[in-house]
């Protein structure tokens, strides 16, 4: 690849994967590699410069953890954060103290000095004249004594040297994290090491990078088959229409249908993939197979593995029909690849086991094509968009392998699918409707995920002159940054009233709507 890079260096800071995608947003291509990859192997990737991230051991002197010598041997900028700024101290001879605690949070660190870095950013000036920044500061060990040839670039009261600067060598340190936002300027110091500072271009913009994705897969391929397990999630769409673009006819995309898709999803992916890109794709209906396999199961872990199971066997006939085939596509991406310690230098490279292609490759015996491996999902996204893929396709909620099959409590049954089907589309197309008047956006984008669940339970309700006895839905709509954590979202009752008259009118067999006001935790955000 061509492209400017800034290697980043993992000390195990759990922040790290932030660190890159600030430097991608900043339009630079950038990798993370553990901290104690080889000098050879520095020089080799040969950075534009080079980014020390934190760590999470407690205290400096937990650990003996350095920075290679290539990384200041090479003469590039390098940017130290936290522990970063720990080891370059110490390797650059000056001084670090530890403490006996550690706390991070809110801080307000005086800029010092006009360094290249931190001049003209700043979030406030003080009656006096300085200049402010609001940053999240990890507090614990400190830098006491500042490294030959170095100056003072940041402080707070309680850390007297909260960043330092050596402008000959372009060495720079903050104690605090530039890569979370609540560091308000972190984005715009990340920017300005690796645009100004490093002298990158920013030529790593999805636009063009199609062009060289497709050089590389085509090169990779040659004139061999590849197959690839279409779901309608974002990333094995964007996946298929990229090496679609690259190889066109020697794609060809299994499509299994389990039954517990959105409403229109099936024809949603038909239309999209084999009508408008003319890919070719294999339609598998296998509604009836995977509802005979989960007929009277309702342990939720049960329901996941069988509908895993059975989407590898029907996967697997299909492939195994298309005899040229001799690689699998997959929608890995980056942050699936740094999580399993796949990245280049590691050997063992452990591919996630996508719900859908667990196992495969082993079993089909075919080489992996992976084109997005390098690419956050902002940028899966992006690319989706450069390469034509309806807006609404690929700025869609993420939606679980099992589908519908975790969104049914209890035993899955294709008349229970049904209703939930409908149900859920009235929800999501009041929500992609319905603007929120502050921000001017849709509910549906103010909401990381939302969705309706069956509940198999027949509660009494009213209808005209009659009584009825049906079955309940529950509604659920949460807003989170990484799923790991999420907020019930606090829609507005008009809406959530005129989704559950919808519902109740529309959907016969549902006469009772409920919103779901759990978070996460305790709650999870799928019900099973
Ligand atoms: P929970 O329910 O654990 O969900 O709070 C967190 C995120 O993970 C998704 N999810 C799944 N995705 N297979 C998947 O591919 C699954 O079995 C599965 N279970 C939960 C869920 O939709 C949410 O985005």
């Amino acid at each position: 690849m061509s492209h400017q890079k800034i290697l980043i260096l993992d000390f195990g800071s759990q922040v790290t994967q932030l660190i890159a995608r600030r430097v991608r947003e900043s339009h630079v291509y950038c990798e993370i590699h553990p901290n104690d990859v080889s000098e050879a192997f520095i020089r080799e990737f040969d950075p534009q410069g080079i980014i020390l991230s934190g760590s999470h051991a407690s205290t400096y002197e937990d650990h003996q953890l350095r920075a290679p010598q290539a990384v200041w041997d090479l003469g590039v900028p390098v940017l130290g954060i936290c522990f970063g700024m720990f080891t370059m101290a110490v390797q650059q001879g000056g001084k670090v103290e530890p403490s006996e605690h550690r706390e991070f949070g809110y801080a307000e660190v005086r800029a010092h000095g006009h360094t290249a870095l931190l001049d003209g950013i700043e979030d406030f000036r003080t009656a006096d004249g300085h200049g402010m920044l609001k940053v999240w500061m990890s507090h614990g060990d400190k830098v006491t004594e500042l490294p030959p040839g170095f100056k003072l670039m940041a402080s707070t009261p309680s850390c007297p040297i909260a960043g330092m600067a050596n402008e000959e060598k372009r060495y720079y340190a903050v104690q605090f994290h530039p890569e979370v936002t609540h560091t308000l300027q972190g984005r715009a110091m990340l920017e300005r090491f690796v645009r100004d500072i490093c002298a990158c271009s920013g030529d790593w913009v999805m636009g063009n990078y199609i062009e060289e994705a497709v050089a590389r897969i085509r090169e990779q391929v040659g004139d061999e088959e590849v197959i690839l397990g279409l779901s309608g999630g974002v990333d094995s769409s964007v996946a298929a229409a990229l090496i679609h673009r690259a190889i066109g006819d020697q794609l060809t995309c299994v499509f299994v249908d389990h039954g517990l898709l959105r409403l229109n999803e099936g024809q949603l992916v038909m239309d999209m993939f084999a009508g408008r890109l003319h890919a070719k794709v294999v339609h598998v209906d296998a509604t009836a197979q995977f509802m005979g396999h989960l007929a009277g199961v309702t342990d939720p872990e049960q329901k996941r593995k069988i509908i895993g199971r059975e989407f590898v066997e029907v996967f697997q006939t299909e492939a195994r029909k298309l005899a040229n085939a001799k690689w699998l596509a997959q929608g890995t991406i980056y942050p699936d690849v740094v999580e399993s310690g796949g990245t280049k230098t590691k050997k063992a490279t452990t591919i996630k086991s996508h719900h859908n292609v667990g196992g495969l490759p082993e079993t089909l015996g075919l080489k992996l094509l992976e084109p997005l491996r390098e690419l956050f999902k902002d940028e899966v996204r992006e690319l989706g968009v450069a390469l034509g893929l309806p807006h609404d396709m690929v700025y869609r909620h993420p939606f679980p392998g099992p589908g519908l099959g975790v969104r049914i409590l209890g035993e899955v049954r294709k008349d229970y699918a049904d209703l939930l089907r409908r149900a859920d589309a009235i929800f999501i197309e009041e929500l992609r409707t319905t603007t929120e008047p502050h921000t001017g956006k849709t509910w549906y984008e103010l909401t990381s995920q939302a969705f309706a669940v069956f509940l198999p339970v027949k509660s009494v309700g009213v209808m005209g002159d009659g009584r009825t006895y049906e079955y309940v839905v529950a509604l659920r709509a949460v807003e989170t940054q990484d799923f790991m954590t999420a907020h019930w979202a606090e829609l507005p009752h008009a809406l959530l009233g005129k989704v559950s008259n919808r519902i109740i009118n529309e959907v016969r067999g549902i006469n009772r709507v409920v919103y779901d006001i759990s978070g996460k935790p305790p709650a999870t955000i799928e019900w099973e």
